[in-house]
This record gives structure tokens, sequence and C-alpha cells, in this order.
């Protein structure tokens, strides 16, 4: 099997790649390690910046998500007896959409499985081969069993934080990484019932963080923070309920509550991962780097990536010049290093942890992002999303 660039795993960032590589002439192959259901089913980020949504749209994938997507002007910033709402709009000039990460591979899937690059569902044994020379392989084994060699001119490895595609370029690269833990966990429910919020609210409380997120009109994404040792067991619906219902409450607001259709705890990490390629491996989204959920960067950090390098691989396999390529690494990681402060500083604004002293600074920094408007425009260019500079 022959193509131009050889693309592991068929999360957002390779499914992406693989369809803004198609629209402009080059060939791919995605292969995939899970099932096409799974990969699917996998309920994950759900808020899309500005450039995020134009990327969509420019590579025909904007249809359902103009039609489904949730349009929204702003957040809520919440403290005790306050909750106060930024205007994005008014602050920066963009907006955010509300979308399930789901939904966008749903769509990007069906749209390659119609008219496509082929993408190869349930492969195994996956290794990149060859990739310090200007003709690399991946050898896996396919669904039926049958060992395959796909043979390339450029290898992407977009498979996530436990993929094969990191070790290799740190192992060749003396690579750097660097790693920050939080001493806490999101655990996030799906419930059938509307939203009781118009926008997403990010809420600071002495017991921990809360959020209001949503999917549609009748779905709710809401999460509280708890321990990370925290067993998902040990919350039955009504004690997640009643944590969410303490920790948002405001005079006069109700949180409406209904039937929970998922629930898990989600650990928190910042994770950088540096070069982003070696040779003819190039890594992008969660397979060079991780964010804390809190801003909402991780699965728009994978567009941004796969922007930067679908240009960058046009230009060295449709007119032979390397720039780009070259470039590529640095210019990723630029961004990449600014998403980690916006996820980190939000992540330590609204997070209880440490002592009394730590609470004083953390709702003296959101009293001012809610009364100045050139810190409140800070956090509004961020989580609306840079632009992508190619
Ligand atoms: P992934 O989505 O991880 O895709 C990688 C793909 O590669 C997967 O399909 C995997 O199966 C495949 N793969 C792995 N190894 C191999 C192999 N050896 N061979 C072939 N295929 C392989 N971000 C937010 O912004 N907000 C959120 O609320 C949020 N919630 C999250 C919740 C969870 C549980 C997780 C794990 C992440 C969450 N994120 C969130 C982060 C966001 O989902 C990711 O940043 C985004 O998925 C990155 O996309 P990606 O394509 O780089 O990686
Ligand atoms: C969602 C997740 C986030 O991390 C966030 O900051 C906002 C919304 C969500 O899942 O809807």
């Amino acid at each position: 099997m022959r193509t131009q660039v050889g693309i592991i795993g068929a999360g957002p960032a390779g499914l992406l790649l693989s369809r803004m590589l198609a629209v402009q002439g080059i060939e791919s192959v995605v292969l995939e390690n899970r099932s096409r259901d799974y990969v699917e089913a996998r309920i994950r980020a759900g808020i899309l910046e500005q450039h995020t949504v134009d990327t969509l749209r420019d590579v025909g994938m904007g249809a359902r998500l103009d039609r489904e997507g949730l349009e929204h002007d702003g957040i809520y910033l919440q403290y005790p007896g306050t909750r106060h709402k930024l205007d994005f709009p008014e602050l920066c000039g963009r907006n955010v959409w509300i979308y399930g990460q789901s939904e966008v591979v749903k769509d990007l899937i069906a749209a390659q499985l119609d008219d496509g690059p082929p993408l190869l569902f349930e492969v195994t044994d996956v290794q990149p081969r060859d990739v310090d020379t200007d003709s690399p392989s991946i050898a896996f084994t396919d669904a039926d069993g049958v060992a395959q060699v796909l043979e390339c001119d450029v290898v992407a490895g977009t498979d996530g934080f436990h993929g094969v595609s990191r070790p290799i370029v740190t192992a060749a690269t003396d690579g750097k990484l660097w790693e920050r833990t939080y001493p806490f966990a999101w655990l996030g429910i799906l419930a059938d019932v509307a939203p009781s919020t118009d926008d997403l609210i990010y809420a600071w409380h002495p017991d921990g963080f809360a959020m209001h997120s949503m999917r549609s009109p009748s779905v709710s994404r809401l999460y509280i923070q708890v321990d990370p040792t925290e067993k998902i067991e040990d919350w039955s619906d009504d004690r997640i309920w009643e944590a969410l219902a303490t920790r948002m409450a405001l005079p006069g607001w109700e949180l409406q509550t209904g039937p929970v259709t998922e629930k898990s705890i989600l650990p928190m990490r910042s994770f950088v991962s540096s070069p982003m390629r070696h040779g003819r491996l190039f890594l992008a989204g969660d397979a060079a780097h991780i964010v804390p959920p809190t801003g909402a960067k991780g699965l728009n950090l994978a567009v941004a990536d796969v922007t930067l390098l679908a240009a960058a691989l046009v230009r060295l396999l449709a007119e032979k010049e390397t720039d780009l390529v070259d470039a590529y690494s640095d210019k990723a990681l630029a961004r990449v290093w600014r998403c980690t402060h916006f996820s980190w500083w939000m992540t330590s604004m609204l997070h209880t942890h440490g002592d009394e002293f730590d609470a004083q600074l953390q709702l003296s920094q959101l009293q001012r992002v809610c009364t100045s408007e050139a810190a409140a425009r800070e956090l509004a260019e961020m989580y609306t999303g840079l632009p992508v500079a190619l």
C-alpha cells in the first residue's frame, strides 16, 4: 500500500488533517486502532473556538455545525454572591460555539468514508519505520489480522497521549518533556435536561470548582472538582446534583436536574513535548501536548496544529519546499505554550487548593477579571482563540 501522508490516529487531529490535505490534492491514509463506534461515542470537549469553526467550514464540514451548533457570545464567571457575564464580541470581536467533539468526529468520519481518503479502523501493532529517511513507512496489522506496510512520504503522529509516535520523536531527538499534574480532577456528567443557563458558568466555591455547560437545548453537561482519588461509584446522581446546586447557588437562580446519561472522572494534567518533529515524523494534537480542560483548549489546539501541519505538508509535497516543515515545530509550540499558560491560569484561578491565602488570591484575581476591561479582554482573547498565523 502506498500514499503520500500516513496518518496514525482518527481523533479530530488525524481526521481533519486528512481532510485538509485531500482538499488540496494530497493523498493520505488514516490508521485507527479502535472501532468506529468507539471513536464516535467518546464524550470529550464541547467548545469550538472561532478559528476551529472557520477551519471546519473551509473544508466543507460546516453544514451540521451551522444547523445544530450553539453560538455563544460569552461566559459567566462566578464567585460567592457574584455571577458576571464576559461579553466576548464586545471585548474582542469573536465568539465560541458549543458543538461536541463527538459530533465533529462523526461529521469527519462520515465525509471520509463517503468520498474521502481511506480510513482503516481496528488496526493493531502500528509501528512507524525509517522516519529519518525520505521514504518512511508504517507497519500494521489490519482488522482481518493481515500484516501490512503503508509506504509514504511523511508520517503524521496524531495518535493522542498514549500513542506510539511521541516516544519515537523523544528518543531520537533527546526531546524535552514538561509535565504538571494537578491535585484535583473533574467529575463530569451528561444529563437529559434543558440547560439552566443561557451561557456557560465557571464557578469558584469554597467546596471546589463547578461548571455548567451544555450540548443542545435539551442536554446539559456539568462538571465538579473532586479529589483525583475519588471513585465514581461513590458519587450517586443525587450527590452530584447537590454539589452542583451548592457550588453554583445564586439568589433567584435554580439548577434544573434530570436523568444522568453519562458520568466519569477525568484526571487533569499539563504536558508539553518538544520538538514536535523528527525527520519525516510530525506530531500534532494530544500526541504532543495535553492541557487541563478548564478553558476548553485541547481540541482547539489540535485543530491549530493540523492547520499549520497541513500547510507545511502541502508546501513540502506539492512544491518540494522545506521551509514550512522546518518551521512547524517551533511555530506550533509557541501557540501550545500560550494555551498551556491560559489553561493553567484558568485552572489555578478556579479550583480550590492550598490554604486561605490561596483562596484570597483567587478571589482577588476573579474580581479583577470581572471589573477591569483590560483583564477581561485578555481572558476573552485567549478563550475565543488566537488566530493561527501560518
Ligand atoms: P485523540 O482525540 O486522543 O485521538 C487520537 C486517536 O489515535 C484516537 O482515536 C486513538 O484511538 C488513536 N490511537 C492511539 N494510539 C494509536 C495507535 N497506536 N495506532 C492507531 N491509532 C491510535 N478538551 C477540551 O478542550 N475540553 C474538554 O472538556 C475535554 N474533555 C476531555 C475529556 C477526556 C476524557 C479526554 C481524554 C480529553 C478531553 N479533552 C477536552 C481533550 C480533547 O478531547 C483532546 O485534546 C482532543 O481529543 C485531541 O485530539 P487528538 O486527535 O489530538 O487526540
Ligand atoms: C466544556 C469543557 C470545558 O473544558 C470547558 O472549559 C467548557 C466546556 C464542555 O465539555 O462543554
